[in-house]
């Protein structure tokens, strides 16, 4: 799914257009609780967008978690292009999997991630565990829309013979899993399509 199309798409996207609205938001957010001298942790963070945002508004570094090797290319074109490359770090690491390989962030951010991952909990849960401030994450409503929606997206994953599933985890259930890993709530403003969810510890 997540290959060097879909990179240089998504990377051509933010040359010409900066962060997606939903972006933009984590990125304020995270902003307003402050950034200075911070460390990133940015898990499927694709092409950078985000952490690169993120460094120009005073984050110190950054470290990037990726399954797929497809972004690292794009994602070296845009660090360079912005004078960072010295402050990223990009790893292949799944932190569901293997939380240990993944020292701890001051902020962590997941931007359209959990949707792409069956088990959420695990997911969530190491990303909070990796929080020393704040955790910001963007994921679909749950609703009879969304549910077709995914729904629909894979049944032509399968008829495609694709293993690659979406899903609209309850919204509920993985902010629960960020103050069952000792993180409280943060309000955080959201938009129709995709909602974002913020924790403090
Ligand atoms: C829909 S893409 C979003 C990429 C980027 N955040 C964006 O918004 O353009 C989801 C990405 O999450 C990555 N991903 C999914 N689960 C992951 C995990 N457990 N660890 C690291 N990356 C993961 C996938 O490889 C994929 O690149």
């Amino acid at each position: 799914m997540f290959n060097g199309r879909f990179a240089r798409h998504r990377a051509a996207g933010y040359r010409r257009r900066g962060l997606d609205r939903t972006a933009r938001r984590m990125v304020d957010l995270l902003a307003e609780h402050g950034l200075e001298g911070a460390t990133v942790l940015e898990i499927g963070g694709g092409v950078g967008e985000i952490h690169l945002e993120l460094l120009r508004r005073g984050a110190a570094s950054a470290t990037a978690l990726e399954l797929s090797p497809a972004y690292d290319d794009e994602a070296s074109r845009l660090l360079a292009e912005a004078g960072l490359t010295d402050r990223v770090r990009r790893r292949l690491v799944d932190i569901a999997t293997d939380p240990a390989a993944v020292e701890p962030a001051d902020v962590v951010v997941l931007h359209r991630v959990v949707c792409c991952y069956p088990d959420y909990a695990k997911l969530l849960g190491a990303a909070a565990d990796h929080t020393r401030r704040a955790l910001v994450f963007s994921h679909p409503p749950r609703n009879a829309v969304s549910r077709a929606v995914v729904a629909t997206q894979n049944l032509f994953l399968r008829l495609g013979g694709r293993e690659f599933r979406t899903f609209a985890h309850p919204p509920a259930a993985m902010r629960a899993v960020l103050a069952e890993h000792g993180l409280r709530p943060l309000a955080a403003p959201s938009g129709r399509l995709w909602r974002v969810s913020a924790a403090a510890r």
